[in-house]
Formats: structure tokens, sequence, C-alpha cells
């Protein structure tokens, strides 16, 4: 999402101007990459379909092509069948039209926003099911590998999944809980819980593990090392265990967490969990690659 903890940590502030202070000061300075001058008191914008050019319509569909070809046998069956109906081969979608259909099949709608935006008004949108989605595309010489999210990370990896019911209702619960955890002192666990389920979470089939994760779904890298034995992980989701472990934003994922289904998810992450920040916040954190003992891989490296 827009303001997924895609690549960079997401940044809670109050105001906008505590906003953008302490994104210049995390990124050395650096500005944040989209356009935030129109910017409305929830950080949306119109997304402007009309002002994509030509080039950047033929970039989206290099893209979207690249990756629907890495699908098949990848990624979980709910995102190629959600992917295919939206239609969204030809170009960079107009948000309107996908979001009068998501609005029908599962109640979310989708917001334009400038780039990455503050926990409050994230959260707060996930909670009303709506989702954030950068305006702006990426360069063509960013193809293979990006740092903050676009909007091809956001429509490709997000939105498919918010056709399917459980999930939909996940993501809403999520942005609930984010907002409570703001003020229970849990936005680092969550924050790691959303990594390595939303973004980069595995899940089981019947012919094998299965990507549902936004972040590995618009990778084309990681699509396929995902899966492959390799030095990375992967192991069962427990919903404590992640959140206790610090995961990478600028290489592959040295552990992936795999659930059942999207219903293990959605019941796994139901309780209420005050209790467990406070339990987390006296343990210590458990580097990425970290395998315990009672711990089983699923996949040989
Ligand atoms: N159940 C969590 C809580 O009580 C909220 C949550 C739901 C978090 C779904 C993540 C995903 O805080
Ligand atoms: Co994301």
């Amino acid at each position: 999402m827009a303001a997924c903890v895609f690549l960079k940590k997401r940044i809670m502030q109050k105001s906008k101007q505590d906003f953008f202070a302490t994104v210049a000061e995390k990124s050395d300075g650096a500005q944040l990459r989209g356009d935030y001058t129109d910017i409305s008191n929830d950080y949306v914008v119109r997304q402007n379909w009309g002002s994509y050019t030509e080039e950047q319509h033929a970039l989206w569909r290099r893209l979207y092509q690249r990756q629907a070809e890495l699908l098949p046998g990848r990624a979980c069956d709910e995102f190629i069948s959600s992917l295919q109906a939206l239609e969204a081969a030809d170009g960079i979608p107009d948000f309107e039209k996908t979001s009068d259909s998501l609005e029908k099949a599962t109640g979310w709608r989708i917001v334009a926003v400038p780039g990455l935006i503050p926990e409050l008004a994230f959260f707060t949108h996930l909670a009303n099911r709506r989702f954030p989605v950068t305006v702006w595309l990426r360069e063509p010489e960013e193809f293979d590998y990006i740092v903050e999210p676009d909007v091809f990370h956001d429509y490709f990896g997000h939105v498919p999944l918010l056709f399917n019911p459980i999930f939909a209702d996940h993501i809403q619960e999520y942005g609930k809980g984010g907002l409570k955890a703001m003020g229970l002192g849990g936005l680092d666990q969550l924050a790691r819980l959303y990594w390595y389920t939303i973004e980069f979470g595995l899940v089981q089939s019947p012919d094998g593990l299965r990507a549902y994760g936004a972040g590995i779904l618009s990778s084309g890298g990681e699509l396929k090392h995902c899966l492959e034995p390799s030095a990375s992980r992967h192991i069962f989701l427990d919903v404590e265990r992640c959140m206790r472990t610090l995961y990478k934003i600028d290489s592959y994922q040295e552990t992936y967490f795999v659930i059942r289904d999207f219903r293990q998810l959605f019941d796994d992450t139901a309780p209420d969990f005050t209790p467990l920040y406070e339990r987390i916040r006296l343990q210590e954190t458990l580097p990425a690659n970290t395998l315990l003992d009672n711990e089983v891989e699923l996949v040989k490296g």
C-alpha cells in the first residue's frame, strides 16, 4: 500500500509538518517522492488518470506482463483469479473504475495518495475499508527494484486480494488494530506481523506453497526466490514469534511465514493483542534468520 511498510519503515506522526520533518530526517534529508501539495486532511489526492503518459502505460504493461508470467505455480489461486477479473493488463488502471467493482464485491474502495502517509491516516483508511494506492509509477531504470512503493506495487500487489471476503475483512481488522496499537506501544510488533504476512506471506495449497504477500507478488526476483530451496527459511506462522522477528528491507526475506489459509490468518490475529504487546516488549527480538528448536523448515535449503 501506499503506506505499507514496503521497503521503508512507516512513520507515525501527529501533524503533517512533523510527518515531513521525520521523513526528511530518517531518509537523510531526502524528499518524499510524491507530490504532497494538494493533499486533503486524510492525505488523499486525485488520481488524475488522464495525466499518465503513453510511456508510463507502456511501462506498466511491461511490469504487468513480466509478473503475470511468473504467477502460475507461484501465486495463490485467489490472487490469480481476482487479478484476471481486474482487467488491468493494458495500462495503469483508473482507480474509480476498480473501486466500483471492488465495492460491489467486498465494500472496499481505493483512494489515491501521493506516496507514504502517516500511520494514523493509513490505519484510519483501512479501518474504513479504503485502501490507499500511490499514484506515481516508477521510472524505467527501476524496473527490477524500487525502494518506495509505487502504483504498481500498491495496485498489482495489494488490490486483487481485497476481492477475497476473508482477506478483505482481515485488512480492515488490521487497520483497527493499528489504531489501537498506537496507544499501546505496539506499532513495531504490528509492523513485523504486517511485513511477514500482508507483504511477504506464503500460504499452503494442495500443490505446494504459494505467495499471497504483496511485496512478493509485485517483485520479479522475490516471486521466484521465495519458493526455491534457498538459504531462506519457511516456517509456519506463529503470531507471537512473528511479531518478535526483525526483517530485511533491502534484500530478499531470510524467513517466510506460512499460513494454512486466510481463515487461519484471520482467526490467529483476532484475539486482543494488548497482553501480547506487553509480553513481547520484555523479550529479545529475533534476527531475521532465526530458527527456534521446535520449528520445522517447510522447504529444505
Ligand atoms: N486483534 C488485534 C488486536 O487486538 C488487532 C489485529 C487484527 C491486528 C488483525 C492485526 C490483524 O490488537
Ligand atoms: Co505494500
